[in-house]
């Protein structure tokens, strides 16, 4: 019996000696700018709730109430008895944020790549053209198929154009393009009206963009409805995923588009079909996110890039002036530090010596020589949080030498 599992330790031990181990940190209260960390105040430079709708009161007092009326938990699947108002309203409420004609909500991000992923190109007819830096999400979806699979280099428009005049050739039924809106590592975004163009004159094309990262961050206007939205391509752009698990503060993942393809992906699904639907009040305080951002709190969106663009410029001026750092447009901001230890010891540093909770990334989980801090930055944070955060930053890095 024992033997059957050696496998755990030989492999736990090969992660550890790779220095790749999770140890996970634990938050003790909400996710907020200010958190509690094993019994430590640090301010908060890591966390996807971009617009610290998390622990809003608002977004709790509408979870509150939805506990009231509706209970816990939902019972079922959607599509047996799991279906409440609360659902129907919250997709409702999603489609007419995104201006687009039908929303359907999956367990979570993760859930919508790869259940819908899976079913658009299920075949050996049919292709997958993959951005190079696609998320991990998306790639596990793409895993699921059984299509062919090409990738283009990283929002390189010839080398995607170049990769559908070679697929056209296998004369296929379906070319899936996927694109991450927002790239979750580096920060930058997807030429999406250049996609567009180019996938316009191949009538077996279709676009699907995970904007998972632009929800609630781009849009017009600070609009915070997204890419799609930045560049104005409701109706054009066929599938847009999302989640609600970063800027909208709670969880579950979306599908926005028309009617049919919404239909479609009720009744096709399987990570929707055989996993039950939300509690009630991860439902109740979705809309009331969306209630917020639209309406209610109408300046969160342009308050989160006024944190953005203070805190980058300061970043630069400072010394850490790569051009990863500048390309980024959104409010994942990375700080490079060339090497995995000082990136690990800068975050180590950070932590202990100056209360700042900011991760390092490093080899494999980006390029070798581009490990860094991924700082994320969060409408709620103050003048003072983010001049301390910065003031910690410019300390480390004259300590660590990185400028
Ligand atoms: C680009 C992207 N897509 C999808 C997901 C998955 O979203 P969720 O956390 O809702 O499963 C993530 C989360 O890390 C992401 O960064």
């Amino acid at each position: 019996m024992k033997r059957s599992t050696n496998f755990l330790t030989t492999e736990m031990r090969e992660i550890r000696d790779a220095g790749r181990e999770w140890i996970h940190r634990v938050l003790e209260g909400p996710s907020d700018t200010i958190c509690k960390v094993e019994g430590k105040e640090v301010i908060m430079l890591c966390s996807n709730n971009y617009l610290g709708l998390s622990n809003h009161p608002k977004m709790k007092e509408a979870a509150i109430e939805a506990i009231r009326t509706h209970g816990v938990g939902s019972g079922s699947v959607r599509a047996i008895s799991g279906n409440m108002d609360l659902h129907e309203q919250w997709e409702k409420r999603l489609a007419k944020f995104k201006e687009q004609e039908a929303a359907f909500i999956t367990s979570a991000g993760f859930a919508a790549n790869q259940g819908v992923i899976q079913q658009l190109a299920p075949t050996t007819n049919d292709v997958v053209l993959s951005d190079r830096l696609n998320h991990g999400s998306i790639i596990d979806g793409v895993r699921t198929t059984k299509a062919m699979r090409a990738v283009y280099e990283h929002c390189d428009m010839t080398s995607l154009e170049d990769e559908l005049t070679k697929l056209t050739k296998e004369n296929p039924r379906r070319i899936l393009v996927i694109t991450d809106g927002v790239f979750s590592m580096d920060g930058d975004h997807a030429p999406l009206g250049d996609i567009y163009k180019i996938c316009e004159s191949y009538n077996n094309a279709i676009i699907y963009v995970d904007d998972a990262h632009g929800d609630g961050v781009l849009g017009r206007d600070y609009s915070g409805k997204g890419l799609v939205d930045h560049y104005g391509l409701q109706g054009k752009v066929h599938i847009e995923m999302g989640t609600f698990s970063k800027a909208f503060g709670t969880m579950g993942g979306s599908i926005v588009g028309s009617q049919e393809l919404i239909t479609w992906c009720r009744n096709k699904t399987r990570s929707y079909l055989l996993s039950a639907s939300h509690p009630p009040a991860t439902a109740a305080a979705s809309i009331k996110a969306l209630d917020l951002i639209e309406h209610e709190e109408p300046n969160l969106v342009k308050k989160l890039w006024d944190n953005i663009n203070y805190f980058k410029d300061q970043i630069i001026n400072m010394g850490y002036n790569h051009e990863i750092t500048s390309a980024s447009t959104t409010a994942i901001i990375p700080i490079i530090f060339g090497d995995p230890l000082k990136a690990k010891e800068a975050s180590n540093l950070l932590y202990s010596e100056y209360s700042i909770f900011a991760l390092p990334i490093v080899f494999p989980m980006v390029p070798r020589g581009l490990d860094r801090i991924r700082v994320q930055a969060n409408a709620a944070l103050t003048k003072e949080q983010l001049n301390e955060g910065l003031r910690a930053f410019e300390e480390v890095g004259k300590r660590l030498k990185v400028f």
